[in-house]
């Protein structure tokens, strides 16, 4: 057990302002003061886990269900690459009717089409599927702890096990797969050594993105009437990752959001580097509610927002906004 680093956790004021700037520096060193944009799909909210944390969960009959098509992705995936953006997220729940061969097909789609960068989120998945998704383009596979003691794993994923996951996500990273993983924070009866831990194993995975969010009660999921994740905590968490794994991308959520409106702010000055714009179809996002009913959505114009207020740049969007006035003032 590191007391030293636990303790950190728990820092506030002058505290935490000061292992802020020790992270900002890690940071600094390896992305300078660029934001790395990266547009969000959520391509079908179907889900036949109950994770209690979750709305998305299968027992939730208040949600309106829905899987795109192809040509529906296509085209919110060439707006994203239009805007300059260089990597597109597919996320969706465990949604194991999504076909293969479907998957397969939307992966080398976007490939062919775009070329971008392709992260894939779309929960745990046989092992030939995720080698049929690498052969097909996809580059990067998340697929997050939550929580590192297996018994509170077993309490809130019932359907699953942590070492399953675990076994899954060291099968993506030897195949190779970039990964990410990470963990929600404050989930009820964590402790903050496990968090500490978490970062070790994450270090020890080798994985290329960590991310963090803060626990939101969900208003249609077992866990709706416990207290929301410690920002603080979750903040201190970036920055802990940030000092300890170097050169990894992580991402300030919109969860953080949800809880304060500096918070995603404060998760760039703590350490992050990435912020993921949602390009969902409008008509979807209602209906993708992991976290809550009141979810923040971190669309373009919010995200240039944020990026403006952080004082960092963005040379991609930056660039965007450029040649579009230049195209304005010669028409
Ligand atoms: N609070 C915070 N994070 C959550 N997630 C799901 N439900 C919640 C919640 N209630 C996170 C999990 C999941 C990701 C898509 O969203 O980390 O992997």
């Amino acid at each position: 057990m590191n007391t030293t680093l636990t303790s950190k956790l728990a820092f506030l004021g002058n505290q935490q302002e000061t292992l802020f700037s020790e992270a900002f520096k890690v940071r600094q060193k390896y992305f300078g003061t660029e934001v790395y944009p990266r547009g969000v799909i959520e391509i079908s909210n179907h889900c036949l886990l109950n994770c209690h944390y979750c709305g998305m969960r299968k027992n939730n009959s208040n949600l309106k269900r829905y899987r795109m098509q192809v040509d529906e992705i296509m085209s919110q995936a060439h707006l994203m690459a239009d805007h300059g953006v260089k990597s597109i997220m597919l996320q969706s729940g465990d949604d194991y009717q999504f076909q293969i061969s479907e998957l397969k097909n939307i992966v080398k789609t976007i490939k062919t089409e775009t070329n971008l960068h392709i992260i894939l989120c779309l929960g745990e998945r046989k092992k030939t599927d995720f080698e049929t998704l690498l052969l097909s383009g996809a580059n990067m596979y998340i697929l997050k702890l939550e929580t590192m003691n297996p018994k509170l794993f077993a309490e809130v994923r019932p359907e699953t096990t942590f070492e399953r996951r675990l076994d899954k996500l060291k099968f993506l990273k030897n195949i190779g797969f970039e990964v990410s993983s990470g963990f929600i924070i404050g989930l009820p009866g964590q402790t903050l050594d496990e968090l500490i831990d978490g970062i070790y194993l994450l270090k020890e995975l080798g994985v290329e993105n960590a991310s963090v969010s803060p626990f939101i009660p969900n208003q249609d999921s077992p866990l709706n009437n416990y207290e929301p994740g410690n920002i603080n905590i979750a903040l201190n968490m970036i920055a802990l990752m940030r000092i300890i794994l170097g050169k990894v991308n992580i991402p300030s959520v919109s969860a953080f959001s949800m809880l304060n409106d500096e918070g995603q702010l404060r998760a760039f000055e703590a350490g992050a580097n990435v912020l993921t714009i949602n390009f969902s179809p409008l008509k979807n996002l209602e209906k993708y509610l992991i976290y809550d009913k009141k979810r923040a959505i971190v669309n373009l114009e919010y995200a240039k927002m944020l990026i403006k207020n952080s004082k960092l740049d963005c040379s991609i969007l930056q660039s965007k906004i450029t040649e579009r006035l230049a195209q304005t003032t010669i028409a």
